[in-house]
């Protein structure tokens, strides 16, 4: 089976190119902008900018596309580029007889619960719009295709390994150096995050299939552990890590609401934040849709055990950003001018 991967250098497509050549069954092609140092086939291509190069204009079994930006905070220009532009790109290498396997988001269906709307306003950002757009475009234009979606993607679940570290890895960034004071979350939100060794495990198996499978949602379901008990993880294995090397612990960071955050604490500290200070509270505050979900997703493929995971990953972080994760804590405090 011919498998071109794109997006073979991030956290899914490194995980999905070490499986399916694990499996022997398959030729296994990568694409990234840079050329990957992980493979010896891997193909250097900007999907958001360029036509095909001609050493991929050839016959593919399988297009496995896990290339895109997660950043919350494109321009929706830069976000419809980088996650739509690079769906369309994909048409010349696809034929009647390839399966496109696409990866998508669980929160691509935005506010209103599906990806029809083109209005910017109906999802929680720039990147779920996107996400929703290459979505249509996937099932309008090619006539086999599965496409996955996922909630937020850890580290694997037996070693925490991640090639590349987003998402929750950002709020762990932030702790450590000291700038997340308050979460403002609701602490029986559904935290929903699935490790990265399962989700390619699913796309090594929807691969084998010539046929499309339709939507596939995996993730924790009702079985996803809720905001508050996540955070005490994460807290907890990063203290844990650090008393083996004699480091003072992090204080777990309090939970606020919305409403106290803007009556109370934003006030407050406005005009007293730093330039640093302000732009981890931005970027945290992209993060807060997602602490806020009350209503479970409803996964065909249902991952469990989610606490676990989440140590084992923190874990992973601090051995890999050993610097970062032993920055002694410090107060927050306002800047000094
Ligand atoms: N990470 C998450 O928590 C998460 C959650 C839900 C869904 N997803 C989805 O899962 C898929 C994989 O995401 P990921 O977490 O693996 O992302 P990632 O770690 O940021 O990796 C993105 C990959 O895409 C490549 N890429 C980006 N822009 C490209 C372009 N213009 N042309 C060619 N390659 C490009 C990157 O390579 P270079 O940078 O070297 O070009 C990299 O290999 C995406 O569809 C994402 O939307 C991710």
């Amino acid at each position: 089976v011919r498998v071109l991967v794109t997006g073979s250098s991030g956290l899914v497509g490194f995980e999905t190119v070490e499986l399916l050549r694990a499996g022997g069954a398959h030729e296994v092609v990568g694409v990234s902008r840079a050329r990957s140092a992980q493979a010896s086939s891997s193909v250097a291509w900007d999907m958001a900018a360029e036509p095909p190069p001609a050493e991929l204009r050839r016959p593919w079994d399988v297009i496995v596309h896990a290339a895109a930006d997660t950043r919350w905070t494109m321009a929706p220009a830069e976000a419809a580029r980088a996650n739509v532009n690079s769906v369309a790109a994909l048409a010349p290498l696809v034929s009647s007889d390839t399966h496109v396997v696409h990866i998508s988001t669980a929160y691509a269906v935005g506010l209103r619960g599906d990806v029809q709307s083109e209005q910017l306003g109906d999802y929680r950002n720039t990147y779920e719009w996107s996400k929703a757009h290459g979505e249509r475009l996937v099932s309008e234009t090619f006539e086999h295709f599965t496409i996955i979606r996922p909630p937020l993607i850890i580290g694997r679940r037996e070693d925490g390994r991640a090639a590349r570290f987003a998402g929750m890895y950002t709020v762990l960034r932030g702790i450590t150096a000291s700038m997340v004071p308050v979460v403002v979350a609701d602490p029986d939100a559904y935290f929903e995050v699935v490790p990265v060794d399962e989700l390619a495990q699913l796309i090594v198996e929807v691969s084998q299939r010539p046929a499309g499978d339709g939507v596939l949602t995996i993730a924790g379901g009702s079985r996803a552990p809720r905001v508050r008990s996540a955070f005490d993880r994460i807290t907890s294995a990063l203290n844990a890590w650090r008393a083996e090397r004699g480091l003072e612990p992090f204080a777990e960071p309090r939970m606020i609401s919305r409403e106290s955050w803007d009556r109370f604490f934003l006030p407050f500290v406005r005009d007293q934040l730093s330039r640093r200070q302000h732009r981890v509270l931005e970027l945290l505050s992209n993060f807060e849709p997602y602490l806020r979900l009350s209503e479970p997703l409803t996964p065909t493929h249902q991952v469990a055990g989610m606490e676990s995971c989440i140590a084992t990953a923190v874990r992973y972080w601090a051995d890999t950003e050993h610097r970062q994760a032993s920055q002694a804590p410090r107060a927050w405090k306002a800047a000094t001018r």
